[in-house]
């Protein structure tokens, strides 16, 4: 049987929700990755070094005893943010990013950005201390096509963001376009992107397949074949300026099947079995471990892992829906086959 041996991986861009939610979905994320990076968009959010720690301690108090999984924290950027707290936070091990939504832009992210201009104390200061910006990176204005959204970012928001701040650490998560891989690759080394394996296996058309699926609803939306080609050449390239973010982002059934769906897409129960196989289909399973588990941590400045996973060529099927909470949770491939499996 084929299998596959790789340093143990981190995941770069997570939802992990809160409370019986957070209980449902962490044991899939632990399992696999050694740290991962948590994003802030709670009810409320997470705009605080204090509310980043008190959340680190109910992800903690959920993981069973034996556990090493290492939860990362990220604050919420809005247009209060006191440059106070970054000074805190660089005090603080366990926060280590400052997240962008801008105000719209996507679950959650109503007390989002309004205007970056508000926040030009807090970005120096990040600046600064070499506290990175993790960018969701779509424009909110309705006139602009959806399917357009993170091209005209790069144009209206990044490119002068990158003049303005010149030494500002920037992660551009959920990359979707040729567009923001060529950014990224064209930018200096401080800039980097993570990419989901749901935009490396899937494009648009897993929307409207056979008819209406939410469970591929997600943000930035899914684009053209073109543009899942150039996230996957990103991904195998070898580029250390791209690496694994999963943006796992459980939403209840219920909320997804509906008249106005939530956007997110559930990864975590098969988080790096998905990569491998995507990666597999590009021929380029040899590069998985550098883009899985060093080119974030070599990122971020931080040790690679020591432990090892293993995956084994082995096909399972998907559960149909499992609990999440009180509620009920549709998993990516729902019913259907991963290739790949963790060895345990
Ligand atoms: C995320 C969520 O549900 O929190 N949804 C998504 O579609 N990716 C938010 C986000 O990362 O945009
Ligand atoms: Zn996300």
């Amino acid at each position: 049987m084929k299998t596959l041996t790789l340093t143990r991986p981190d995941d770069w861009h997570l939802h992990l929700r809160d409370g019986d939610y957070m209980r449902a979905v962490l044991p899939d994320t632990a399992k696999r990755f050694a740290r991962a990076i948590v994003m802030p968009n709670l009810k409320p959010p997470v705009t605080t070094v204090a509310l980043a720690l008190a959340y680190r301690q109910r992800i903690l108090d959920a993981l069973p005893a034996a556990s090493s999984f290492d939860p990362l924290m990220t604050l919420y950027l809005t247009d209060n943010t006191r440059p106070e707290e970054i000074i805190q936070l660089n005090q603080i091990l366990t926060v280590k990013a400052v997240k962008y939504y801008p105000a719209g832009a996507t679950t959650n992210s109503d007390a989002g950005v309004t205007d970056l201009a508000r926040c030009a104390a807090v970005l120096e200061a990040m600046q600064a201390t070499g506290t990175p910006l993790l960018v969701h990176g779509e424009v909110t204005d309705s006139a602009v096509d959806i399917f357009d959204r993170e091209r005209v970012f790069l144009e209206r928001v990044l490119t002068p963001l990158a003049v303005k701040y010149p030494s500002l650490k920037v992660v551009v998560e959920h990359i979707t376009t040729r567009e923001a891989a060529a950014f990224v690759k064209a930018a200096p080394a401080h800039i980097g992107a993570t990419i989901t394996a749901h935009h490396l296996l899937l494009n648009r058309n897993a929307l409207f397949a056979g008819g209406m699926r939410p469970h591929h609803y997600c943000l930035p939306v899914l684009k053209r074949e073109t543009h899942r080609e150039a996230l996957v050449e990103a991904a195998i390239s070898g580029n250390p300026k791209f690496f694994l973010g999963t943006d796992s982002a459980p939403h209840a059934r219920h909320t997804k099947e509906t008249d106005c769906g939530c956007a997110g897409c559930y990864t975590a129960h098969a988080g790096i079995e998905l990569y491998a196989e995507a990666f597999e289909a590009a021929g380029a399973l040899d590069k998985l471990e550098a883009f899985a588990s060093h080119h974030g941590a070599d990122f971020y400045g931080l040790p690679r892992n020591r432990d090892t996973i293993t995956l084994v060529k082995e096909p399972w099927r998907v559960a149909a829906d499992v609990a999440y909470g009180d509620d009920r949770l549709t998993q990516f491939r729902a019913g259907g086959e991963v290739g790949w499996r963790l060895a345990l």
